[in-house]
């Protein structure tokens, strides 16, 4: 039987091999250390797990919840903006809840994407940035993913060089994996450009409060006039520590979020009630579980980039979000990041993300998930330093491993 056109449009998961390698060496009984998923590994703070318990003990939460978010839950993230970012929310028209922002960006992309559509896509990126819209019939064009004066040049050259014009165009700042953060100005540059040739801008916004810098990543809804073109995804995952729980937002363009309200009301029926009761405990917090959870992020970053660096291994120090995003040693660059991953994984027994997942110009890096305690990343880096100087005494056996050469 043929492939089917949608399956054959998605290449399997680079992530899987490495994954495949861990499994493997694990089975082995051998102690990997897993910095590659960012899957945050703090757990749920207390109040919050409280809140999920209790409500869950009234029946009335178990039957079918609303699709598009309970009221309150959307009136807690419009107070989440409104305090945040002094972006003012309608909750009923601008605001919706999703199963999580992946699930959110995969179906706004489904709801506005009509087949051969030019969509405008940072390359490295995260996954469903660029496959939400090729599963729904879009064609992906790349842009640089830095937040820098190359980034506008790109828009205006592809904008003039795309036929028909580019729907939309993806922003994510605090970025996955580069971890480049975007200024408001930058912003504004971007929505002077989209409201003036009528391009969407959908902006997701994960890792808005891990950061580590003195000021707080700004969103691009605080640019006036933003709320014409723009949709930002939003996620309780890496913020409250929430991954497993499957709760995000869109927030924005109020045609936009009709949208994407309409196909979920044919696809689900919410998160669980409790969970959505207990996520607007939280967004009604007074801010001290954030707090929490950036400082355990701030430290081990530090710990990381010492110790990486003591270990020979250059890793250059995040601004924002949960990943450093290093460059491949320069003597093993020739292998490929897939290559140095799975050597890492079998010589020094360290899980880290091969760049090229997220986008052929990933190629040169890999990303490092600050997903396990300080003491594992002290240790991750004293078996890397093992690995280095073997390896580094004994290059032409490494090199010789690469098959491409
Ligand atoms: C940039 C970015 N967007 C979205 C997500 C998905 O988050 P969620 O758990 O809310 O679906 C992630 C998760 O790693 C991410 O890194």
């Amino acid at each position: 039987m043929q492939e089917f056109h949608k399956v054959r449009r998605l290449p399997p998961y680079v992530f899987e091999q490495v994954n495949r390698l861990k499994a493997s060496a694990r089975a082995e009984g051998r102690d990997i250390i897993d910095l590659g998923m960012g899957n945050p590994d703090l757990p749920t703070p207390q109040s919050i797990v409280d809140k999920l318990c209790e409500t869950v003990r009234d029946p009335r939460t178990h039957r079918y919840s609303s699709s598009k978010g309970i009221p309150g839950l959307r009136r807690a993230q419009a107070g989440y903006y409104a305090r945040r970012f002094g972006v003012k929310l309608d909750p009923e028209r601008e605001v919706i809840a999703t199963l999580g922002s992946k699930e959110g960006f995969a179906n706004m992309a489904q709801a506005i994407t009509a087949p051969g559509d030019v969509i405008l896509c940072p390359d490295p990126t995260y996954p469903i940035h660029a496959f939400g819209f090729i599963m729904s019939g879009g064609v992906i064009r790349s842009m640089p993913a830095a937040p820098d004066d190359t980034f506008l040049p790109a828009l205006e050259r592809a904008v003039r060089h795309s036929i028909p014009k580019p729907l939309a165009i993806i922003l994510n700042y605090p970025s996955n994996p580069t971890a480049y953060v975007a200024s408001l100005d930058f912003y504004k540059d971007v929505v002077a450009f989209a409201r003036k040739h009528d391009i969407i801008v959908l902006s997701d916004l994960a890792y808005a409060e891990i950061y580590f810098g003195d000021e707080a990543p700004p969103s691009v809804l605080q640019v006036p006039g933003a709320m014409d073109v723009c949709v930002e995804f939003t996620s309780m995952s890496k913020t409250f520590s929430m991954p497993g729980w499957r709760m995000g937002f869109a927030v924005g363009n109020e045609r936009l979020i009709s949208a994407l309200t309409r196909v979920k009301s044919y696809l689900d029926y919410g998160a669980f009630t409790p969970i959505q009761v207990a996520a607007t405990a939280a967004l009604n917090g007074d801010g001290s579980d954030i707090a929490e959870v950036r400082e355990v992020y701030r430290k081990r970053r530090q710990v990381m980039v010492d110790s990486f660096s003591q270990a020979g291994f250059k890793v250059p120090a995040p601004d924002a979000t949960m990943f450093a995003w290093a460059p491949v040693p320069e003597e093993f660059r020739a292998l490929g990041s897939l290559e140095f991953s799975k050597l890492l994984i079998e010589k020094a027994d360290v899980a880290v993300a091969p760049g090229i997942g997220f986008g052929e110009h990933g190629d040169d890096h890999v990303r490092i998930a600050l997903v396990e305690n300080e003491h594992r990343i002290r240790q991750a880096a004293r078996n890397i330093k093992r690995f280095l100087a073997s390896a580094r005494g004994n290059l032409h056996n490494v090199i010789a491993l690469d098959a491409r050469r």
